[in-house]
């Protein structure tokens, strides 16, 4: 509508450019002045001639179109301003007719584009923390986002497997622990181990030169130092998994930094090659002064490789593997200067594609003061424990507000809503803020919060089970949805393309988790100002039909989010 007015307006304004008039063209906060409103107080300079006037002219010439008639309700003039309605009949049969399309919201512009997503990557033999979480919900959101969008995305966990931590580790093992108790604590047991080799180590520097022959072995391939460090990464992602699982979330390759291992010799010989390599103290740095940043670590004093030699291994190996358009790393923004650094070092190489095709996502961090968490000694929060805590918070909320529903769908609905609820409040801002812990709030049935955009999906849910019948092509009148809450509502669902573009344009998930809220607080207006079970047939199928696309649009923006819908709770 919005361009169709523009081009009306140039027609009748040759002063001034298309863009022009787009610029200026106002969309007034008050429906009593239209849908679009053009001011003509920059012709006035121009025409040296009263706004007022200029208004008028613009009025006659712009009713001699033939689309005014089909398209608009009335064209007025309001002082210095041509004031546009919209039809909205047309308009809600417009966007209605739109969104029943089985892929709205999708679009095509990633057809044949690879996109990797770089997400979750927690570490072997640690736990599972809250900053994993934001990741993995982070990075499976835009996994989706950009699936909609018709990319395909390569889902990549790179796990923190491989360095000198697993030496230490094996020697506490070997020294300290039983097979029994890591099997039966995991990560925890684990932990524990790798706290007292630091503790031990300061009592006797020698451990240290044990570990390092450790990995040292593990690098050499030794089955026996193989044998263990496989056991303590099959033990973790036994945990992980169990998170991912609640989660729903899943990957398409766990290829950690032990990936990498073989390859970041050939990545040395390159830097080498290039001239990009050189001592410093010791170890092999590039220089990346001239960039204003520190330099890039690449082999320590030692010989051995490190994270950012992994790094630049798997990118080069993704390249080559998945010939991605993007390669993108969702991590904390405490990484920021490694990934700089890494890509700088790409650019280095020569790799004309490194400059736009690798971006770094980063996320803020996530205060806890004020949940109360039962955490499993010291204060280690797992992240399976936060979700399972939500879980049983919104079961006592669902036992209280719907005791009839069965024992099975209450564990289905608390599974649902409580992972959902900590999945949108840590999508609800901009990823770049902190996320707080509010159990009140993140539980709350009422608020911008998941179990508010899920009950209001249930509701539409229930309101179609209760009509006895209703069809969504016959018995439809549009101009049944022309009052303010209807016309609210219908903008909403507008909306969601734009949104979702907006969304995989700027790598946020919260533009999708706030329309989720805009819209179902639309729906609940509307819901609240206009009855759905009369008995007139068409005023109800045509009712039917707008709560059906909310409901269908809602379950789909939640799908983004990686959250799920009940259709009771
Ligand atoms: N394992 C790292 C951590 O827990 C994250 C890895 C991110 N991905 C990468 N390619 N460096 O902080």
């Amino acid at each position: 509508m919005k361009n169709m007015v523009i081009d009306i307006l140039s027609k009748a304004v040759t002063e001034l450019s298309a863009e022009e008039i787009s610029e200026i063209l106002e969309q007034p906060p008050k429906p009593e002045l239209g849908d679009y409103a053009f001011p003509c107080f920059r012709l006035a300079k121009v025409m040296r001639k009263a706004p007022n006037m200029i208004a008028t002219d613009i009025y006659e010439s712009v009713m001699k179109d033939e689309r005014i008639n089909e398209s608009f309700d009335k064209v007025e003039t309001n002082g210095a301003y041509v004031n546009f309605f919209t039809n909205k009949t047309l308009f809600a049969k417009t966007v209605l007719e739109k969104s029943m399309e089985d892929d709205y919201g999708s679009s095509h512009v990633g057809d044949g584009k690879t996109i990797c997503i770089d997400y979750s990557s927690p570490n072997i033999a640690k736990n599972f923390h809250v900053g994993h979480l934001r990741t993995t919900v982070i990075g499976n959101s835009l996994f989706k986002i950009f699936t909609k969008q018709g990319y395909n995305v390569e889902r990549i966990n790179h796990l923190g497997d491989w360095g000198t931590q697993f030496g230490k580790l094996i020697v506490a093992y070997k020294n300290w622990g039983s097979e029994e108790k890591v099997k039966e604590k995991g990560i925890e047991e684990l932990m524990r181990l790798y706290v007292l080799f630091h503790d031990e180590a300061d009592k006797k520097p020698e451990l240290e030169d044990e570990a390092r022959l450790w990995f040292h072995r593990m690098e050499l391939g030794d089955e026996e130092a193989l044998n263990i460090w496989k056991w303590f990464v099959e033990i973790s992602l036994e945990e992980f998994r169990r998170t991912y699982a609640l989660l729903g979330v899943d990957f398409d390759h766990y290829t950690g930094e032990s990936f990498y291992r073989n390859m970041t010799d050939d990545v040395v010989d390159e830097l080498k090659k290039k001239n990009l390599l050189t001592e410093s103290e010791g170890a092999m740095i590039v220089d990346l002064s001239e960039y204003d940043m520190a330099p890039c670590l690449i082999l320590k004093k030692d010989g051995s490789s490190i994270y950012a030699t992994r790094d630049i291994a798997a990118v080069e190996y993704r390249k080559k593997t998945y010939n991605f358009d993007k390669c993108i790393y969702v991590t904390g923004q405490e990484q920021k200067l490694h990934f700089a650094q890494v890509f700088k070092v790409m650019e280095l190489l020569g790799y004309d594609w490194a400059k736009d095709s690798l971006v770094h996502i980063p996320y803020g961090l996530v205060s806890l003061d004020g949940a109360k968490l039962s955490s499993r000694g010291g204060n280690v929060i797992y992240a399976e424990d936060i979700l399972k805590e939500a879980i049983s918070k919104i079961r006592e909320i669902i036992d209280e507000k719907n005791p009839d529903l069965s024992d099975e769908q209450k564990e289905e609905a608390s599974r649902i809503v409580g992972v959902g609820a900590v999945i949108f409040n840590d999508l609800y801002n901009q990823r770049i803020k902190d996320v707080s812990f509010k159990w009140e709030h993140i539980t709350s049935f009422e608020g911008e919060t998941g179990p508010y955009v899920q009950y209001t999906y249930a509701r539409c849910s229930s309101i179609l089970r209760n009509l006895e019948s209703f069809s969504l092509e016959r018995h439809i009148d549009y101009s049944i949805l022309t009052d303010f809450t209807s016309v609210d509502l219908l903008k909403e669902i507008n909306r969601y393309q734009s949104v979702v573009d907006e969304a995989a344009d700027r790598y946020e998930p919260s533009v999708v988790a706030r329309y989720a809220v805009d819209l179902a607080q639309a729906f609940n207006r509307f819901y609240t100002e206009n009855r759905i079970a009369v008995d007139d047939v068409t005023v109800r199928n045509t009712r039917t039909k707008i709560t059906y696309i909310t409901r269908e649009i809602l379950r789909d923006a939640l799908n983004l989010l990686g959250i799920g819908c009940v259709e009771q709770m």
